[in-house]
């Protein structure tokens, strides 16, 4: 028997004992008692019932609409298909422009080499190597077309796709990079024995010793020579870079030389890759460290950042690359944890056989690390990345001086050698240390007090022991620290403290126009994106704007990217961040589907971050979106909020204030499959019609921005 009829019938049951209590005598207490209990009881029934009625009612409508959904749904495919398209334009187009850039490039004959071209990188390489009286203004020089050739090889393999280039070019570019960097630092290592052999021409009149602070956009070189060999003397600031040094009596006495070499890039850190094991580690850079142990942060870089976390997370650097593979490589994501932690645990393990210092200096290093640092002292890059590029600070032997300009013949064999010193003890029973300011570089934002690391070269990876005594001073932009020995240094930082994401909002803004904003744990970062470029609007932290330096500029997403991550604004999450970062886990399918979709309406909805999003569980993303026709045309109630498994698109009922999570569905609203017939449903046709006219470009951009910084796995 259906409820609802059930409770007609009792309810005239109900009446029929009513009527005859009521020509019966005086109801007594208990009986009173006893009526009122079963209508309560009734009425809990009733309610009930109509609840499951209720229910019986949204199931046989949800089948309604489920079954509408199965009808529809490979028409509604082929259509979303067919917007697709668009995608694969994007990449086409992307792989034209590349081609055409390196046409020009090769009609311009400006003399710099075409770096994905052996024979012409090489010819670089090997007539610089050759050129051997190089000072240090002119290896500067030469710094900035290094340093493009390295970037470009850079971006194309972040950007350019498998169909692009074969794995055998990717491990050729690879090695070109490395190479331009060790022969960058190695040029800098000469030039600097180059000044030293006459650095007794260049002394100081005040001190008798000889200094200088040479620099440019990307590199700041200060040397000081202590050519008097005072004691007075041991200690030097120089002035116009702001770092200093105080060196232990023993060194102030000695034939020496004291380089603080900061690279704005970070050449360094990719060598960590590439001793996890994988399959790049060639000759050409290990021999030309055995001459030079000091030096082994060799080479130059910048968006080694991004070199450097591409080997080690195939899947990520997939997501940079181009269009719709994207999806795949994602999904398979998840399954790559397991990889990158196998990988970790052997370095470590390497790590452990590799680096053996000597008793005394590993002594020393305990002793110096003095419980500052209970955490394991190498460092993880995945967690913990530099900032503010590197700082290679070393004693350098002092060469015979030349007496005359001229007299170059015998100078010229020996190459650059490290002062071979060991600390002492001090008077007082202490290990002498070297005392070391650096001021902090600009352009970079420390959101903490940054980790100072040195770089081991017997493990090929960063520690913290080995450096005491740290004193961070934020408003005067200066760090100061001891160390044992000289080292290379980088001031690390949390790669993820910028995440998860608080908010995140992305809303047309002219054609082919879009505005995406982020509010990370410590700033907020607008981005603005027109056709295939985006431009950083402004970063704000703390009410202020930084980073002016980046910010006004169009560029590329992914330049946009490496240079926001450089600056140490990272809002790009890595394959492996989800182990760093407490979120939860999303199904890569809907996540990257759902940025697809976003991506081709981004010409005429909002999307926005919905608190939900939390709580819809691992298959399922929640945002929430709008029509968003004009400026100012939208309300904060407009907002809609949306449920999307990759397969099926719901509009829930549910707002940011409601009290709890329910998947209901949203009043005459239906499923669909794909995010596209969602919101056309009950868009306008002037917003379907600027969807159908977006550009590629614009599409293909929000697409890689998306992709970027993941906002709906992150936040
Ligand atoms: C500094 O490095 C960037 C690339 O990292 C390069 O584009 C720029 O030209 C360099 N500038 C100089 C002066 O070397
Ligand atoms: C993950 O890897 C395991 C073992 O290699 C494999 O059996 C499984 O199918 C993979 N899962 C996914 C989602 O690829
Ligand atoms: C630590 O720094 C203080 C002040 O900067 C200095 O006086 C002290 O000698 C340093 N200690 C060591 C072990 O270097």
């Amino acid at each position: 028997m259906p409820n609802c009829i059930k409770i007609i019938l009792t309810f005239a049951f109900l009446s029929l004992i009513a009527n005859v209590k009521s020509d019966g005598k005086k109801e007594s207490k208990k009986e009173k008692e006893k009526r009122l209990k079963a209508e309560a009881l009734l009425r809990a029934q009733q309610e009930e019932a109509e609840r499951l009625e209720r229910e019986r009612l949204y199931q046989e409508h949800l089948e309604k609409l489920e079954a509408k959904y199965q009808g529809e749904r490979e028409s509604e495919l082929a259509e979303l298909n067919s917007l697709e398209q668009k995608f694969l334009s994007a990449q086409q187009w992307k792989i034209n422009y590349r081609e055409q850039a390196k046409w020009e490039h090769y009609l311009s004959c400006d003399g710099t080499p075409d770096p994905t071209v052996p024979q012409e990188i090489n010819t670089f390489m090997s007539l610089w190597r050759d050129d051997q009286d190089e000072d240090i203004q002119l290896v500067m020089e030469k710094e900035e077309v290094v340093l493009n050739l390295i970037e470009k090889l850079e971006f194309l393999l972040l950007e350019a796709s498998p169909e692009e280039i074969t794995d055998k070019q990717r491990d050729q570019y690879q090695e070109v990079i490395l190479q331009l960097q060790d022969l960058l630092h190695q040029k800098y290592n000469d030039a600097t024995q180059n000044l030293l052999k006459i650095a007794s021409m260049y002394e100081d009149s005040e001190t008798g010793n000889m200094h200088t602070v040479l620099k440019d956009e990307n590199i700041t070189f200060c040397i000081w020579v202590n050519l008097k060999k005072k004691a007075r003397f041991k200690s030097h600031v120089f002035q116009e870079a702001g770092h200093g040094f105080e060196l232990p009596k023993a060194l102030a006495l000695s034939s020496v030389a004291v380089r603080v070499l900061h690279t704005r890039y970070d050449h360094v850190s990719p060598r960590w890759v590439q001793c996890q094991g994988l399959p790049r580690q060639e000759a050409s850079y290990s021999l030309e460290l055995a001459e030079h142990p000091e030096d082994t942060g060799q080479g130059p870089g910048e968006e080694e950042e991004e070199g450097r976390e591409e080997p080690s997370t195939p899947a990520a650097e997939e997501m940079g690359s181009n269009g719709r593979k994207s999806a795949a490589s994602l999904k398979e994501n998840s399954n790559n944890t397991a990889d990158i932690k196998e990988t970790k645990e052997e370095t470590e393990k390497n790590s452990d056989i590799l680096d053996v210092p000597s008793q005394e200096e590993d002594a020393l290093l305990q002793e110096e690390a003095g419980g500052r640092e209970e955490a394991p002292k190498a460092v993880d890059l995945q967690q913990l990345v530099p900032v503010g590029g590197v700082f290679h600070i070393s004693a350098l032997q002092l060469p015979p001086q030349a007496q005359d300009v001229g007299d170059w013949s015998m100078l010229l064999d020996a190459g650059l050698e490290v002062y071979p010193y060991s600390p002492g003890e001090a008077e007082d029973g202490t290990q002498e240390a070297v005392q070391i300011t650096l001021r902090l570089p600009d352009n970079v934002i420390y959101f903490q007090a940054p980790v100072v690391a040195r770089w081991d070269p017997a493990g090929q990876q960063w520690r913290t022991d080995g450096i005491s005594n740290i004193t961070y001073e934020a408003e005067e932009k200066s760090i100061t620290f001891s160390m044992g020995a000289f080292y290379t240094v980088a001031l690390l930082q949390d790669a993820h403290l910028n995440l998860p994401y608080q908010a995140w909002e992305l809303h047309p803004a002219g054609v082919d126009e879009g505005l995406f904003t982020v509010t990370a744990v410590f700033a907020t970062i607008q981005i603005q994106i027109k056709d295939d470029q985006c431009m950083l609007s402004s970063v704000v932290v703390e009410e202020e704007e930084v980073l002016s330096h980046i910010a006004g500029k169009w560029m590329s997403p992914f330049a946009l990217r490496a240079a926001l991550k450089r600056a140490g604004v990272n809002i790009f999450p890595a394959g492996y961040s989800s182990k760093y970062v407490p979120v939860p886990r999303k199904a890569a399918l809907a996540e990257a589907k759902a940025y697809e979709q976003m991506a081709l309406l981004a010409a005429a909805f909002a999307f926005a971050h919905s608190k939900w999003n939390g709580e819809a569980g691992p298959e399922r993303v929640v945002f929430k979106a709008r029509e968003h026709l004009t400026a100012g045309s939208a309300k904060d109630n407009d907002w809609s909020l949306f449920m999307f498994d990759g397969e099926k698109v719901q509009n829930l009922k549910l707002t940011e204030t409601s009290e709890a999570f329910s998947e209901e569905l949203e009043e005459e609203s239906e499923f669909h499959s794909t995010l596209y017939h969602m919101l056309k449903a009950s868009a306008s046709s002037e917003a379907m019609d600027k969807v159908e006219r977006a550009g590629f470009l614009f599409i293909d951009s929000v697409y890689q921005l998306l992709l970027a910084t993941r906002v709906l796995a992150y936040s």
